[in-house]
Protein backbone atom coordinates (compact mmCIF):
# COMPACT_ATOMS: atom_id res chain seq x y z
CA UNK A 1 0.00 0.00 0.00
CA UNK A 2 1.68 3.42 -0.91
CA UNK A 3 1.77 6.23 0.79
CA UNK A 4 -1.98 7.24 2.36
CA UNK A 5 -2.35 10.42 3.63
CA UNK A 6 -5.03 10.97 6.35
CA UNK A 7 -6.15 13.66 6.51
CA UNK A 8 -7.64 14.57 10.56
CA UNK A 9 -8.78 17.68 12.44
CA UNK A 10 -7.67 17.91 15.44
CA UNK A 11 -10.84 18.81 18.32
CA UNK A 12 -11.43 22.03 19.88
CA UNK A 13 -13.55 22.03 23.05
CA UNK A 14 -15.85 25.16 22.94
CA UNK A 15 -18.23 26.07 25.62
CA UNK A 16 -21.27 25.12 23.29
CA UNK A 17 -20.18 21.97 24.30
CA UNK A 18 -20.60 22.31 28.08
CA UNK A 19 -22.83 20.31 30.28
CA UNK A 20 -22.80 23.30 33.23
CA UNK A 21 -21.18 21.46 35.37
CA UNK A 22 -17.17 22.36 35.55
CA UNK A 23 -16.02 18.63 36.62
CA UNK A 24 -17.92 17.54 34.19
CA UNK A 25 -16.56 19.66 31.04
CA UNK A 26 -12.97 19.47 32.39
CA UNK A 27 -13.21 16.03 32.16
CA UNK A 28 -14.36 16.41 28.55
CA UNK A 29 -11.89 18.54 27.52
CA UNK A 30 -9.13 15.79 28.56
CA UNK A 31 -11.32 13.29 26.31
CA UNK A 32 -10.65 15.27 23.67
CA UNK A 33 -7.12 15.71 24.35
CA UNK A 34 -6.46 11.87 24.36
CA UNK A 35 -8.27 11.48 20.39
CA UNK A 36 -6.07 14.38 19.80
CA UNK A 37 -3.21 12.21 20.73
CA UNK A 38 -4.55 9.83 18.47
CA UNK A 39 -4.94 11.87 15.79
CA UNK A 40 -1.04 13.24 16.05
CA UNK A 41 -0.03 9.34 16.31
CA UNK A 42 -1.40 8.56 12.91
CA UNK A 43 -0.93 12.14 10.99
CA UNK A 44 2.35 11.14 11.96
CA UNK A 45 2.57 8.39 10.27
CA UNK A 46 0.02 8.51 7.21
CA UNK A 47 0.78 4.74 6.32
CA UNK A 48 -0.60 3.23 10.09
CA UNK A 49 -1.89 0.56 8.27
CA UNK A 50 1.31 -1.35 9.16
CA UNK A 51 -0.40 -1.88 12.75
CA UNK A 52 2.45 -4.82 13.27
CA UNK A 53 4.93 -1.99 14.05
CA UNK A 54 2.84 0.17 15.36
CA UNK A 55 0.55 -2.25 17.50
CA UNK A 56 1.61 -1.78 20.76
CA UNK A 57 1.74 1.94 20.67
CA UNK A 58 -1.96 2.30 19.80
CA UNK A 59 -2.96 -0.72 22.52
CA UNK A 60 -1.63 1.61 25.01
CA UNK A 61 -3.21 4.61 24.17
CA UNK A 62 -6.36 2.62 23.81
CA UNK A 63 -6.11 1.34 26.69
CA UNK A 64 -5.20 4.40 28.39
CA UNK A 65 -8.25 6.11 26.99
CA UNK A 66 -10.31 3.45 27.80
CA UNK A 67 -9.41 3.45 32.08
CA UNK A 68 -10.13 7.28 31.08
CA UNK A 69 -13.18 6.74 29.92
CA UNK A 70 -14.54 4.37 32.88
CA UNK A 71 -13.26 6.61 35.64
CA UNK A 72 -14.84 9.64 33.58
CA UNK A 73 -18.42 7.79 33.19
CA UNK A 74 -17.97 6.62 36.83
CA UNK A 75 -17.98 10.59 37.73
CA UNK A 76 -20.39 11.50 35.58
CA UNK A 77 -22.87 9.13 36.76
CA UNK A 78 -22.48 10.15 40.15
CA UNK A 79 -23.61 13.87 39.03
CA UNK A 80 -26.08 12.65 37.42
CA UNK A 81 -27.30 11.05 40.54
CA UNK A 82 -27.37 14.37 42.36
CA UNK A 83 -29.18 16.29 39.86
CA UNK A 84 -31.53 13.32 39.90
CA UNK A 85 -31.36 12.92 35.93
CA UNK A 86 -34.45 10.87 34.99
CA UNK A 87 -33.26 9.03 32.08
CA UNK A 88 -29.90 7.56 34.41
CA UNK A 89 -30.56 3.93 33.64
CA UNK A 90 -30.20 4.90 29.72
CA UNK A 91 -27.15 6.90 30.76
CA UNK A 92 -26.07 4.24 32.32
CA UNK A 93 -26.28 2.15 29.28
CA UNK A 94 -24.72 4.04 27.08
CA UNK A 95 -21.61 4.56 28.99
CA UNK A 96 -21.18 1.04 28.85
CA UNK A 97 -21.44 0.63 25.39
CA UNK A 98 -18.97 3.02 24.63
CA UNK A 99 -16.65 1.04 26.81
CA UNK A 100 -17.63 -2.22 25.31
CA UNK A 101 -17.04 -0.67 21.55
CA UNK A 102 -13.51 0.33 23.04
CA UNK A 103 -12.91 -2.97 24.36
CA UNK A 104 -14.00 -4.54 20.81
CA UNK A 105 -11.18 -2.52 19.22
CA UNK A 106 -8.49 -3.22 21.56
CA UNK A 107 -9.39 -7.40 21.83
CA UNK A 108 -9.03 -6.99 17.99
CA UNK A 109 -5.71 -5.67 17.93
CA UNK A 110 -4.84 -8.01 21.06
CA UNK A 111 -5.48 -10.63 18.66
CA UNK A 112 -3.60 -9.31 15.80
CA UNK A 113 -5.92 -8.51 13.44
CA UNK A 114 -5.30 -5.95 10.77
CA UNK A 115 -6.90 -2.70 12.51
CA UNK A 116 -7.01 0.68 10.14
CA UNK A 117 -6.08 3.65 12.84
CA UNK A 118 -8.64 6.04 10.69
CA UNK A 119 -11.28 3.87 11.46
CA UNK A 120 -10.72 3.42 15.19
CA UNK A 121 -10.33 7.10 15.46
CA UNK A 122 -13.57 7.42 13.36
CA UNK A 123 -15.28 5.40 15.96
CA UNK A 124 -13.97 7.51 19.03
CA UNK A 125 -14.62 10.84 17.31
CA UNK A 126 -18.04 9.33 16.80
CA UNK A 127 -18.45 8.49 20.49
CA UNK A 128 -17.26 11.33 21.62
CA UNK A 129 -19.35 13.75 19.65
CA UNK A 130 -22.69 11.37 20.53
CA UNK A 131 -21.74 11.40 24.11
CA UNK A 132 -20.33 14.93 24.52
CA UNK A 133 -23.13 16.55 22.56
CA UNK A 134 -25.87 14.66 22.79
CA UNK A 135 -26.56 12.16 25.68
CA UNK A 136 -24.86 14.33 28.29
CA UNK A 137 -26.75 18.00 26.96
CA UNK A 138 -29.61 15.62 27.52
CA UNK A 139 -29.03 14.22 30.61
CA UNK A 140 -27.60 17.62 32.08
CA UNK A 141 -29.17 20.22 30.67
CA UNK A 142 -32.56 18.53 30.28
CA UNK A 143 -32.66 16.75 33.98
FE1 LIG B 1 -19.47 12.72 29.58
Amino acid sequence: MGAQSVQLDYLTWNEQYSVGVPLIDDQHKELFDRVNTLIALIRNRPTYYDTTTSREEMLELLAAFRSYADFHFSAEEQEMEKIECKDLDTQKELHADYVRDIDLFIGDIKKGEEIIASEVLAMLIDWLSNHVLEDDQKAFKHA
